[in-house]
């Protein structure tokens, strides 16, 4: 793996894109700051201080990601055996990963079990019969369904049970089959908006801590607050934190549980931007004039850019032209509104409806296909920002194209004893 690049005040893309390295690769690039994910480690710890988090490795399973949060203590959220495997291999103890799946393959929890991972949840009494025949001795979380009534992806239609009469009733069994039945979790929703949400979820655990008390549970110390935390939206973290805060205090001060979460695109989302190269171009022409200009790119649906339709993010790109000494940086908010922009106080900049594709032969690798853009040149870049989050996770390698190549940045003054720690990494 690359090592960690450093750099004074700004990082410098325009930098980059002129590198001979760059200039020389067909492949997109992904540039990591591990400053940003630093600076949300350091929101997490100011706003959500008695809440312990795991990320969600699912969300980014990079492994300078890992080894950065590792150095800062974070835990682990695994939804599998392949993760828990590359979990384990920069070494941190079984004890700090939890396996956050309610519905496992047999194969995932035996491995588990082999290498002292405890801590899963369940959301049926089917799983509950598959635990206690293959891993009685794991420590379970009953996830409950608690969802959010806006979030970017709904999850309670796949996992989670009804909190009220269900699950009331998986507890008992639990206590039957005399497993150890450990707490609660949720997750109310990736990218959730809805952020009272978790009030009502944390309320409803609650309750069924009061019930597994009354049904002798005795071990169930945990709740597990699960994900939805934004990536890009620091308010929006800030207002959920108060929300978690308060629900916190007045449905758990008067007992003792632990607190944990399972955040993912919260830790990543900024610290990636994906530069991508115009490597080839058409332009459709009406009477010599243009009328759309096509332009075909080295990432796209089935690389880091399946954030368009997986994650519904479509992030505008900002552009650096090629070789040129000027950066030609677009306005994004004014991108789309108008055909003539001032972009700088002497040059007008004429846009073109234009669409973007993807490398792949397939039609359905689309990142744009109606965008006004100026005029642009094979070999100059689009630049997107926020891509660290469910980005190069879901890249399928479809007809022989390479996955972006990754170059990691810190910003020597941000945290200057981390620096030090980290040079060695
Ligand atoms: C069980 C579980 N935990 C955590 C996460 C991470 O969620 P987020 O990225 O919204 O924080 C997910 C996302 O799908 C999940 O399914």
């Amino acid at each position: 793996m690359e090592g960690i690049n450093f750099y004074n005040d700004k990082l410098d893309l325009n930098k980059i894109v002129n590198s001979e390295e760059y200039k020389n690769s067909d492949e997109s690039l992904m540039v990591c700051d591990v400053t940003e994910i630093l600076k949300k480690y350091n929101q997490w710890v100011q706003f959500i201080p008695s809440v312990k988090p795991f990320y969600a490795v699912k969300c980014n399973d990079n492994i300078m990601v890992l080894k950065v949060l590792n150095s800062l203590g974070v835990n682990f959220d695994c939804a599998s055996k392949n993760e828990i495997e590359k979990v384990l291999s920069i070494d941190v103890a079984p004890e700090r990963i939890i396996f956050a799946h309610p519905a496992k393959l047999l194969g995932h929890i035996n491995y588990a079990k082999l290498n002292g991972v405890k801590i899963m949840t369940f959301d049926t009494d089917f799983e509950l019969f598959k635990i206690k025949e293959h891993y009685p001795d794991a420590d379970l979380l009953l996830r409950i369904r608690c969802e959010a009534k806006l979030a970017l992806w709904p999850l309670g239609a796949k996992f989670g049970c009804e909190p009220i009469v269900i699950a009331p009733k998986l507890l008992e069994l639990g206590k039957k089959l005399n497993l150890n039945i450990k707490g609660i979790s949720f997750h109310v929703g990736s990218n959730c908006l809805d952020h009272e949400a978790y009030n009502e979820a944390i309320y409803r655990a609650r309750q069924l801590f009061d019930i597994g008390k009354e049904l002798g549970l005795t071990n169930m110390d945990l709740l597990d607050i699960g994900g939805g935390f934004p990536g890009s939206n620091d308010s929006g973290f800030k207002q959920i934190s108060d929300v978690v805060n308060m629900a916190l205090n007045k449905y758990f001060s008067d007992i003792n549980v632990h607190f944990i979460a399972e955040p993912g695109r919260f830790f990543v989302t900024t610290a990636f931007q994906l530069l991508c190269k115009i490597h080839s171009k058409r332009e459709i022409r009406i009477n010599n004039n243009i009328e759309k200009i096509m332009y075909y790119i080295n990432d796209g649906f089935y690389c880091s850019l399946n954030v368009v339709k997986y994650d519904k993010y479509k992030p505008i790109p900002k552009i650096i032209k090629y070789q040129s000494n000027t950066n030609c940086v677009i306005d994004e908010t004014n991108l789309d509104k108008e055909m003539l922009k001032e972009t700088t106080a002497t040059t007008f900049v004429k846009l073109y409806k234009s669409c973007i594709w993807g490398p792949t032969l397939d039609s359905l690798d689309i990142v744009y296909d109606d965008i006004n853009l100026p005029y642009l040149s094979i070999n100059d870049s689009l630049i997107f920002d926020n891509m660290g989050a469910y980005s190069v996770i879901s890249l399928s390698g479809f007809n022989g194209f390479m996955p972006p190549k990754f170059k990691y940045y810190l910003n020597r003054q941000y945290n200057v004893k981390y620096v030090t720690e980290i040079e060695g990494m």
